[in-house]
């Protein structure tokens, strides 16, 4: 075959800023915001009677929990339970670990040190780092997060009372490829379905927009967030633009992202550690010896725990407090610094903190100006010197802090949640419009590969809007790598080293060269990235060799998208160009040679392997289910606990216990409940969910009879009060049937009156044996007998009533029937509306049914047609 020895190779790059997984189909998503210390849960629920997007509370009704998870004394806590034994194990509460995703083992380390974490690191295969629980096991951070994330879900679920399957995880701009594929992994882990990864900013900047109409004014916004870890601020465009809509021209909102510039090291947290190391020193003085409590691991958790408490303080008054009860050895800190003084221990952090917005002003040009608002969120800027400092530089009398500085983000991202969501439709609409915060280069390395000067190597330029799909065209015949990097003119994400973040081999090119020109198409999603390389040929030979080559192309689309972590039915799609059939002499026909693409990226910011996935995936599943065993042991524990409680009050307070019960037998409960009392306090510290259950069974055993007795106090008089009232109205039903309902069976009629007669003489019986029973004992009859007795009197009742009239001999046309029979049913259905035993109502339930089954079955009905 003469065909062309070269290659034509397409290669096509997709990008995305959101990860494009099938849209969710329930009317239920969720946002979550994974703070380096918060986590904050939205949920959108369309439901009648809530509001249809909202800040899911957690367990202790607070609107942001902490972003920790703890594995210690066998236990893992998440969230506030893991709040609350920070101080006792500091080396076991993890803290930050969504900084810590991704990043070099060496970086890990010196992280933790910096901000006294005495964990156990240890470096994993990849070159992460991964923690040690006190169990020996060795959590990699993904786990870490994932348990994080799990927490968040939980929120959402008990929010909206189902389980929230999508949900939207927002990350700061700062984070890269690896950082961005790891928060996806463990939401993943954690059993969440990731709809978007959403850049904090861009929730910001939606909160912010959707209630306003920019169509008479666009307008340019700064969102300055300062947080715990890091701070960055993000210029946003927006405006409006008209398009036609069913032939009208409407108004449509939009935003764009124009700039971020972050400092991924500067906030609250780093005002707090100046704080830290001031009071130790003052501390270490105190105490003299050469003491330095920064190697005491408990102290310094201590420590930074008070010293939050005084920096929230300081934000209000101009001096603060801090004590810390035995900090070290048994000793007591007590200090106070001033609002001055903090300021100053922070003085360099000040400059700092301006610069995000100076950077965005100069790279996009403008002056402050210019700037419609400067929108202020994050906790940290809640700090007055950072207020007065921002103010200083903007000139401005006011800041704006028109957004929630805690929620704006996570609210903002549900909106996105929603409008992916195939179930919600959005009143509001505004455009989002965000950039890639990195820019990307392409590398193509292989044996013989010759650079082409005319490719541009940035794939992706900073701000390059997203999701955007690239393509390059290289010429080559043999097998080649293929590289993404970090453009080296920017920094590289907080902690990386290696530009490198992803990379592949291709292979199969040199055998397709062989056969015919083709095209190569690789997709590549880099925030989630999977792999599928079709080669596609044009040849002119219809009935070629290639037959087989189609085949195995399928076979290996479905080898390469089960091996991938995401569906890659869009990128086929985009391939679809084959089966051009042209009007030519010689028939074209498009077909695929597979390549093979193995992705090769190494290092700390790889993916845990798909064996590590799951190792980590049924670790996890079973620290859940030990989770919800603990919580059922605790929940039997509170039960035990709280009927002893309620049995003593009881048997103390409640006059009217003493008549149901013996003195004796009172004395033995007691006796009884105090023992289990004080199993609890002893052994019951650590036992079993059943031994609790046990130990209440046993109480009980004792406990119900006496309670049984006081409860039938009241109601076995109100049973048989009842009772008296509906024989006495069966006398009157009776007496209506006699002149109203003739043709009931005389027969059927007398069982009615001879089991209402014995009814009454069981009920005089029980009443007279009951009188002769002291009320300690056992009682003669129970509330429910009598209203059984009376129930099935009722029932017989009933069914005597419903007999209808015998049909008559008189043929009637159907037409007349309905109307008849509803209209009887609808005035007996107004008038005895409710009560039961009257002879009305019987009647309505009598009509009611022949109406129907005059409904369901004609036949019936004409033997009702008098009705
Ligand atoms: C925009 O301007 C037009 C004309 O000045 C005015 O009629 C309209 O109400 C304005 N719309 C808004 C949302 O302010
Ligand atoms: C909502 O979806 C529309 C259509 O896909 C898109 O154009 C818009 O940018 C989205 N807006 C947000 C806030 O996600
Ligand atoms: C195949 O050839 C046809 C006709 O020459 C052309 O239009 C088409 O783009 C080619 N397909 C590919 C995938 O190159
Ligand atoms: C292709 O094969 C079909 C049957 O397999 C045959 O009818 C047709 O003539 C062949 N075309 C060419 C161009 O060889
Ligand atoms: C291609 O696959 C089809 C059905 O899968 C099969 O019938 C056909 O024989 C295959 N052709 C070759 C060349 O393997
Ligand atoms: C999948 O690929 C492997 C090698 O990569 C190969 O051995 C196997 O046969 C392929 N499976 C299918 C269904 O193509
Ligand atoms: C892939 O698609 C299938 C069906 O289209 C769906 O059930 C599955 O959840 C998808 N998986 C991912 C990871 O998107
Ligand atoms: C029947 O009684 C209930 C309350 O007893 C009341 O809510 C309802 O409106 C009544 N219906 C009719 C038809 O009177
Ligand atoms: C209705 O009548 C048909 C016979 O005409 C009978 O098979 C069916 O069970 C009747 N349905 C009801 C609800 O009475």
């Amino acid at each position: 075959m003469a065909l062309p020895r070269t290659l034509g190779i397409l290669l096509a790059v997709l990008v995305a800023a959101a990860i494009a997984v099938p849209p969710a189909s329930a009317a239920v998503v969720s946002s979550i915001d994974l703070g380096s210390e918060w986590l904050k849960v939205a949920a959108v629920h369309l439901a009648p009677g809530r509001v249809p997007i909202a800040v899911a509370i957690n367990e202790m009704s607070k609107r942001k929990s902490p972003a920790l998870a703890a594995l210690a004394d066998g236990n893992r806590l998440i969230g506030e339970e893991a709040a609350g034994i920070t101080a006792r194990h500091p080396s076991k509460v993890f803290a930050r670990a969504r900084d810590l995703l991704a990043k070099p083992f060496p970086y890990v380390q010196s992280v933790a040190q910096s901000l006294f974490l005495p964990y156990d690191l240890v470096p994993d295969a990849r070159g992460a780092a991964a923690v040690r629980a006190d169990d020996g096991q060795v959590y990699s951070f993904e786990e870490i997060v994932a348990m994080v994330l799990h927490y968040a879900a939980g929120l959402a679920d008990a929010h909206v009372g189902a389980p929230v399957r999508d949900a939207v995880v927002t990350v700061p701009p700062y984070f890269g490829q690896a950082e961005r594929r790891a928060v996806t992994q463990a939401a993943q882990l954690a059993g969440i379905n990731v709809l978007a990864l959403v850049n904090e900013h861009a929730g910001a900047a939606l909160q912010y927009g959707i209630d306003k109409d920019f169509s008479n004014e666009s307008r340019h916004v700064i969102f300055y967030d300062m947080g715990s870890g890091s701070t960055y601020a993000a210029l946003v465009y927006f405006s409006a633009y008209n398009t036609k809509q069913f032939g009208k021209t409407v108004s449509v909102n939009q935003f764009q992202v124009k700039d971020v510039r972050w400092n991924p090291k500067l906030g609250g947290l780093e005002m707090e550690m100046r704080l830290v190391n001031y009071f130790a020193d003052q501390f270490n003085k105190q105490l003299g010896d050469g003491v330095d409590i920064r190697q005491s691991p408990k102290a310094m958790a201590k420590l930074k725990k008070q010293v939050k408490r005084t920096k929230e303080i300081l934000s209000a008054n101009t001096a603060a407090p801090i004590s810390v009860e035995s900090l070290y050895d048994d000793v007591d800190f007590r200090s106070t610094i001033t609002r001055e003084k903090f300021e100053e221990l922070c003085e360099d952090l000040w400059e700092q903190a301006l610069n995000p917005v100076k950077e965005v002003l100069t790279h996009s040009g403008m002056k402050i100006d210019d700037i419609y608002a400067v929108e202020l969120i994050g906790g940290a800027t809640r700090v007055p010197k950072l207020q007065a400092k921002l103010q200083e530089f903007l000139g401005r009398r006011e800041l704006d802090r028109h957004l929630d500085a805690d929620e704006a983000i996570v609210l903002g991202a549900s909106l996105h949640a929603a409008n992916l969501s195939d179930g919600i439709k959005l009143n509001r609409k505004l455009g989002m419009i965000d950039g890639s915060t990195y820019a990307f280069v392409l590398e193509i390395d292989g044996p013989d590969y010759v650079k082409d000067e005319s490719i541009d190597q940035v794939l992706v330029p900073r701000m390059k809007k997203m999701p955007i799909k690239m393509f390059r065209s290289i010429r080559h015949t043999k097998d080649f790598d293929v590289s993404l990097n970090y453009d080296k003119a920017y920094e590289l994400p907080p902690g990386v080293s290696s530009h490198r973040f992803a990379e592949y081999s291709v292979s199969g090119l040199a055998d397709a060269s062989e056969k015919a020109e083709a095209v190569i198409e690789i997709t590549e999603w880099v925030e989630v990235p999977k792999k599928v390389l079709t080669l596609e040929s044009n040849t002119t030979n219809q009935n070629s060799s290639e037959a087989g080559v189609t085949n195995s192309t399928a076979d290996t689309k479905e080898n390469l998208s089960s091996s991938s972590d995401t569906n890659s039915s869009t990128t086929i799609d985009e391939s679809n160009a084959q089966e051009t059939v042209t009007e030519k002499v010689l028939k074209k026909r498009t077909f695929r040679v597979p390549l093979k693409v193995i992705e090769k990226t190494a290092g700390a910011g790889t993916i845990l392997s798909k064996e590590l996935y799951s190792e980590a995936k049924s670790r996890l599943e079973a620290l859940n289910k030990k989770d919800a065993e603990r919580r059922k042991t605790a929940e039997l524990k509170n039960n035990l606990e709280s009927y002893i409680y309620s049995m003593k009050e009881k048997l103390e307070e409640s006059a009217d216990i003493l008549t149901v019960s013996t003195e004796q037998e009172r004395e033995s409960f007691t006796e009884k409940l105090s023992e289990v009392q004080d199993w609890l306090y002893m052994d019951g510290e650590d036992a079993q969910a059943n031994e609790f259950q046990e130990r209440l069974d046993q109480l009980k055993a004792i406990g119900d009879p006496i309670l049984f007795r006081l409860s039938e106090l009241k109601a076995r008089p109100a049973a048989c009060e009842n009772a008296r009232l509906y024989l006495a109205e069966l006398e009157k039903i009776v007496r209506n049937w006699e002149t109203n309902k003739p043709w009931l069976p005389k027969k059927r009629v007398d069982e009615v009156v001879s089991e209402a007669e014995k009814v009454k003489r069981w009920l005089e019986e029980k009443e007279t044996l009951q009188k002769s029973t002291p009320i300690y004992s056992p009682p003669a009859f129970t509330s429910d007998e009598v209203y059984q007795k009376v129930l099935d009197l009722q029932d017989q009742v009933s069914s005597v009533n419903r007999i209808p009239k015998p049909k008559p001999k008189i043929e009637k046309k159907p037409a007349k029937e309905e109307p008849a029979s509803n209209e009887k049913t609808a005035s007996s259905e107004s008038t005895s509306n409710g009560t039961e035993h009257t002879e009305g109502s019987q009647e309505s339930k009598a009509s009611e049914e022949d109406h129907s089954a005059s409904k369901t079955n004609d036949s019936e009905s004409k033997s009702h047609d008098e009705l």
